[in-house]
């Protein structure tokens, strides 16, 4: 059995994303399609004995570690498999915090998949995904196993699709900071009095080419916080002006994501940018699913 394993925690970005009505437990039921990009923060686990767990983060300061995901999903799996040892986290951070990259989201499923890899996967994958789902919204996608799927409910129910091709694209980061719950009662604000929305049919061809997930509508947290922070829209509407297959805001924001036909229209595209618009990072998306937990 390892002692330690490592694996890639990768970012997520919504290539569509619909907020729907407001439950009564305050949250809204989502619709989605999630798509796994090329950064990629780094997980290791490494077993220890007693029953503790610790985290050692390094790269963006991230909260007190008893709050932190990782060492929720490690001590959901500890829990699971009877406290037999305990686990050494360090989490080498690359995806910026808060940005609507799924960050958080995906190192807390890296810590379940790690952590059972050192418990000889004991932990069957269905039960991997209640935990994930338990831990939050977008936990589930990233123990999917998959780089593309459509998702609903509060991200926990999936449609695992065919991959699109590997493609070229930039993350730019406005310099808006937006908080969830904030971002969500905009949506609500800006609704109101609008009505309900009309039926949508989403075409299993649509989601195949980026020429036409492009087309799709976009991300309802773009209208209701556009208005808001004109930084936002002024990102956006340069990102747009740079021809790019999709320009989209990326989860609740503040990120903002374009895709785009080749790595040269990508950098050419990157030149044009003012830099006040906001940090950019080159990326691209993924087209087969991530390794499992490597020895390390
Ligand atoms: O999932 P998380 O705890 O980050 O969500 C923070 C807040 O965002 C929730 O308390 C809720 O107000 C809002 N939210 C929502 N619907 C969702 C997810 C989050 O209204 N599907």
């Amino acid at each position: 059995m390892n002692s330690a394993v490592a694996v890639a925690a990768h970012a997520k970005v919504n290539l569509f994303l619909r907020v729907l009505a407001r439950e009564e437990s305050g949250y809204h039921g989502l619709e989605t399609l999630f798509c796994l990009v090329s950064l990629a923060d780094r997980l290791r686990a490494e077993r220890r004995d007693g029953q503790a767990i610790t985290l050692e983060v390094t790269g963006a300061e991230c909260g007190p570690p008893a709050q932190n995901l990782a060492v929720r999903a490690a001590e959901l799996v500890l829990a699971a498999t009877g406290r037999r040892f305990g686990v050494h986290l360090t989490l080498e951070k690359r995806i910026p915090v808060q940005g609507g990259l799924g960050g958080g989201s995906s190192d807390a499923a890296a810590a379940l998949l790690a952590v059972n890899a050192l418990a000889a996967h004991a932990v069957p994958r269905h039960e991997l995904l209640q935990f994930a789902a338990r831990l939050g919204s977008d936990v589930p996608f990233f123990i999917g196993g998959g780089p593309l799927a459509l998702a609903w409910g509060h991200g926990e129910r999936m449609l695992r699709l065919p991959p699109l091709p590997s493609a070229p694209a930039l993350l730019l980061q406005p310099p808006v900071g937006v908080s969830t719950p904030d971002a969500f009662r905009q949506v609500d604000v800006a609704r109101q009095g609008v009505g309900v929305r009309g039926a949508v049919a989403l075409d299993l061809e649509a989601l195949q080419s980026w020429g036409s997930v492009g087309r799709l509508a976009g991300n309802d947290f773009e209208f209701a916080l556009f208005g808001r922070h004109p930084e936002l829209r002024q990102a956006f509407e340069a990102l747009a002006g740079t021809h790019p297959l999709l320009c989209r805001m990326t989860g609740s924001g503040s990120t903002i994501l374009a895709v785009y036909r080749t790595a040269r229209e990508r950098e050419d595209a990157r030149q044009q940018l003012p830099p006040r618009l906001g940090r950019c990072l080159s990326v691209e998306t993924l087209a087969a699913p991530p390794a499992p937990p490597e020895a390390a």
